[in-house]
């Protein structure tokens, strides 16, 4: 499974990136918000640090105009992938860009018709957001297996990015089912190192080793 980051803080990018487990990174109009510096600028400076797909997310609501957007978001790094809603004018925005080579993350999936959509129009990358599905009392594991159901039937080029992911089971279970890509904020990442047995059994062993007779 390959690990996206889901942040536009390049702190938290520089760190993750140093773990050397980082495939890539996604952002969200609301991730961007939180940083003090323009998109544009602060996508050239992600792509500087991780050498896999970085998600940046069209504002437009038409087809047209979300097109525009994307070539010049994609202008900035060959890295870039273009994030649209999964909407009937994203639908054909996706597969204008498909055609012009550009890849599209389609986003804000929340069923299996969504996706089948998504993968017919030609994205290279769809989003299910899991979290969010579980919110209002839907299984959003249920959805990434049902999502993987249809693509182990056909021949479609597009990954799966688990998203909205709330902690390390959604992680470990959409894992086991053989989706792509776990895109994963930095707390639920964190969390993903700690178990409390690990640190019971390093302190055991330094214990033990101060015990150990030194030439
Ligand atoms: O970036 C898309 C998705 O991961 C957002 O997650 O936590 O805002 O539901 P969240």
């Amino acid at each position: 499974m390959k690990i996206f980051i889901d942040t536009a803080n390049l702190d938290k990018i520089r760190e993750v990136n140093s773990w050397g487990i980082l495939d890539g990174v996604t952002t969200n109009p609301s991730l961007v918000a939180k940083e003090n510096t323009d998109f544009e600028t602060l996508v050239g400076e992600i792509c500087k640090i991780v050498s896999g797909p970085i998600s940046a997310e069209v504002m437009s609501e038409t087809a047209t105009e979300m097109v525009e957007e994307a070539r010049k978001l994609a202008a900035i790094n060959k890295n870039v992938v273009i994030k649209v809603p999964m909407t009937e004018e994203g639908l054909k925005a996706t597969k204008t860009l498909a055609e012009e080579g550009i890849p599209v993350n389609m986003t804000l999936v929340f069923s299996a018709a969504q996706a089948l959509l998504a993968c017919k129009a030609g994205a290279r990358y769809i989003s299910p957001f899991v979290g969010r599905f579980d919110d209002v009392g839907e299984d959003g594991l249920r959805l990434i297996a049902e999502i993987m159901d249809i693509l182990d039937s056909y021949d479609f080029d597009t990954e799966v990015i688990v998203a909205s992911i709330r902690h390390p089971i959604h992680v470990t279970q959409a894992a086991r089912m053989g989706a792509h890509i776990a895109t994963i904020p930095y707390d639920v990442l964190k969390k993903m190192f700690n178990h409390p047995l690990t640190d019971i059994g390093i302190k055991r062993f330094k214990d033990d080793w101060a015990k150990v007779p030194k030439k």
